[in-house]
This record gives C-alpha cells, sequence and structure tokens, in this order.
C-alpha cells in the first residue's frame, strides 16, 4: 500500500447521498446507535455470572478500541473506588497480579495476541478472570477455565462497539463490590448517546451541528486535544483513537492540568495555520483551580477560541457519553471530509498479520 495522503476533497458533509457514498462502511450509522448498543449490552451483562468477591486490585488487559475500556473504569473507580484500578495495554501483567486479583479481560475480537498473552499470564499467577468478547481465542480460554464470559454482540468494528465493552467490564467491577450499583447510569448514558446522535447526526446541517463544524475546522490541521477531569482525559485519549482509526490523522492529546506542564512549550508561540485545539471540558470532575489553569494556559498560547465541548451534568457514564459521541461523529466526518472511507485500518490490519505469522 502506497504512503500517499488521500486527495483532500470538498466535504459535502451535508448531501445525505454524498455521505452515505463516502462512508460505505456505515461508520455513521454504528456511531448513531450507541444508545441501543448500551442497551443490549447492559441486558448482556446482567446475564452473566459476575458476582465475585471484592477483590485487592482490578486489573483490566486490553488494547486499543478494546482497551480503552479499562481506562474508563479506572476513570469512574477514581473517586469512589476502595481498590485499584489499573488499565494495562500490553503482554505482560504487574508483577503484584496474583490471586486477590480481578482480572478483566477485553478483546472484542478476542484474538489480540497482546491480551491473551497477558490472560495467560494472570491465570498462571491465580487471578480471578473475566472475559468480554465477541468470541475468539479469549472465549475459549475463559470457557475451558471456568470463567465468567460476557458475549458480546460480533460484526462491528471494536472502536465501533466502545459501550459493548465499557459497559460489561464496568459491570464486572460492579459485581465485585468495586463501584456502586451502575444499572441507573448505564441507562442514562444510553438516553445520553441516543440525544446526542439527534443533535450530531447526518441530518443535521454543519450550520447547527457542532461535529461537523468542527470537523471542517480540523481539516488538514493537526488536532491538540486537551481534557479536564478523569472522565474529560478519557475523552481526549477517545478523541485521538477515533481520529486515528476513523480519519487517518496522527493528533496529540492529554489530560489537563498535566499539558500545562508539558505539552503547552509545543505551543509556545500559538497554534500556527497547521493545528488546532480541542477542549473537551468535564466541569463536574474539574478540580476548582482549573477553570483559572484552562484560562491561564489559553491567554498564554494565544487561543481565544478552541473547539470546546462541555460534559454537562448527570451521571459519570452520561457524561462522559457525551464526550464520546462528539469524537466519534466528530472522527467520522473528518474522515469524510478527508476523502477517506472511516472503517477500514488496513495499516493496523497489516502490522496484526504480519505479527500472526511470526513465532
Ligand atoms: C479497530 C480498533 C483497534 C482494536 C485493537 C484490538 O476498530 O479499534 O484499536 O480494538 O486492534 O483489537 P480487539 O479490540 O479485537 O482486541
Amino acid at each position: 500500500m502506497s504512503g500517499a495522503t488521500p486527495e483532500l476533497r470538498p466535504a459535502g458533509l451535508d448531501d445525505p447521498a454524498e455521505l452515505e457514498q463516502r462512508d460505505p462502511g456505515g461508520m455513521l450509522g454504528e456511531v448513531a446507535g450507541a444508545g441501543q448498543q448500551t442497551r443490549v449490552a447492559l441486558r448482556a451483562a446482567q446475564a452473566a455470572p459476575l458476582v465475585g468477591p471484592l477483590p485487592e486490585v482490578v486489573v483490566v488487559a486490553g488494547m486499543g478500541g478494546s482497551g480503552i475500556a479499562g481506562d474508563v473504569l479506572a476513570a469512574l473507580a477514581f473517586a469512589s473506588s476502595a481498590v485499584p484500578v489499573l488499565a494495562v495495554k500490553g503482554d505482560r501483567l504487574p508483577a503484584f497480579v496474583g490471586p486477590g486479583t480481578l482480572l478483566v479481560a477485553v478483546s472484542y475480537s478476542g484474538n489480540t495476541a497482546e491480551t491473551v498473552t497477558a490472560v495467560e499470564q494472570g491465570l498462571a499467577a491465580g487471578a480471578r478472570l473475566v472475559a468480554v468478547t465477541s468470541g475468539g481465542a479469549l472465549a475459549e480460554l475463559a470457557s475451558s477455565r471456568g470463567a465468567p464470559l460476557v458475549t458480546i454482540e460480533g460484526g462491528r468494528m471494536p472502536r465501533a462497539a466502545l459501550w459493548s465493552l465499557v459497559v460489561p467490564v464496568c459491570s464486572a467491577a460492579e459485581a465485585a463490590g468495586v463501584l456502586p450499583p451502575l444499572t441507573d447510569q448505564i441507562c442514562a448514558a444510553a438516553d445520553t448517546l441516543d440525544g446526542e446522535a439527534a443533535a450530531l447526526d447526518p441530518k443535521v446541517p454543519t450550520s447547527e451541528n457542532p461535529a461537523k463544524q468542527a470537523a471542517l475546522r480540523l481539516l488538514d490541521r493537526l488536532p491538540v486535544v486537551w481534557g479536564s477531569g478523569q472522565l474529560g482525559a478519557v475523552a481526549a485519549t477517545r478523541f485521538r483513537t477515533q481520529c486515528n482509526e476513523n480519519a487517518k490523522i496522527s493528533v496529540v492529546s492529554g489530560p489537563l492540568p498535566e499539558v500545562n506542564h508539558n505539552d503547552v512549550m509545543g505551543l509556545e508561540g500559538g497554534l500556527g495555520p497547521d493545528r488546532d485545539l480541542v477542549l473537551l471540558r468535564d466541569e463536574p470532575g474539574e478540580h476548582d483551580r482549573d477553570v483559572r489553569r484552562i484560562e491561564a494556559v489559553l491567554e498564554a498560547v494565544g487561543v481565544g477560541d478552541p473547539v470546546v465541548r462541555t460534559s454537562g451534568e448527570g451521571p459519570d457514564l452520561a457524561r462522559l457519553a457525551r464526550l464520546t459521541a462528539f469524537a466519534d461523529f466528530t472522527s467520522t466526518y473528518l474522515g469524510i471530509a478527508r476523502g477517506v472511507d472511516p472503517t477500514p485500518i488496513h495499516t493496523l490490519d497489516q502490522v496484526k498479520s504480519a505479527l500472526s505469522t511470526q513465532a
């Protein structure tokens, strides 16, 4: 495959026929269906035998579009959990993993090498496994060990299954007493996702659609994405990875206020014509000083008008849903505006298949 930049084409984001033609894999439809996906995932999680003892620690093993479910759980647990929650992205688990560990393995395909290898290590160390997958080697491993398995709907791109993955991962922690009851906030998240889809979906013209506006603004620019609070930080990561995979572009992202101590230096002298700043704010999760910190950093880098999306009110998962819906719609419109098909991920597949043929 050539590394040539795809041809930039006129956006055409308000023409339904052109949108359909430019999104042959139907990513916009997947994004719009996130609310219903959340309700289906809740039923799957409720049907699984997840109840278990309070662990000493929770480790979530997963990669990419699946692994971010671990970041979501860690963000939810931050303010309330008595035990640490760690998201691990790679083959190796930390040395502390043992019989007191709840190991939640999350892989949409069930065949991601890093995740399966980490699970084998965790099982050998005596961890209690819960698997979240649509099938593959992970489902087989969990079944052969009699471990609880949440089987989720297959047939999607993993990143288009965010809520299918987040709901059972968080439910596993709830069922072990790590998080308080979640059903109400999962239902609230589903309703929020429906509401965001109604506000951001293709039928809403660019003049009234903040996701289309953001996509056009970011066209041909490097997005620098900062998120505030635990949930805003996860949303910033999601915005980056969704732009990577749906729009096929590089993105810089980081959490506030940490970016004030490093990333800000990359903006010394201003954004210039080739970059733009996106702020994903979870105001209820911000520290009292964060408002002033954000004002100070925008003033220091001379950015008067960043793209801003706020999480609004409501429970954690509903606020997160508002930010991830913006990331999902914006990145998909950006891919379409760039003239790339949002769905396929050829380079990622190429790397995976090159490694699967090696010993
Ligand atoms: C693809 C995507 C990827 C995958 C990752 C791990 O849409 O989001 O980041 O999630 O390659 O694969 P799974 O999710 O099958 O374990």
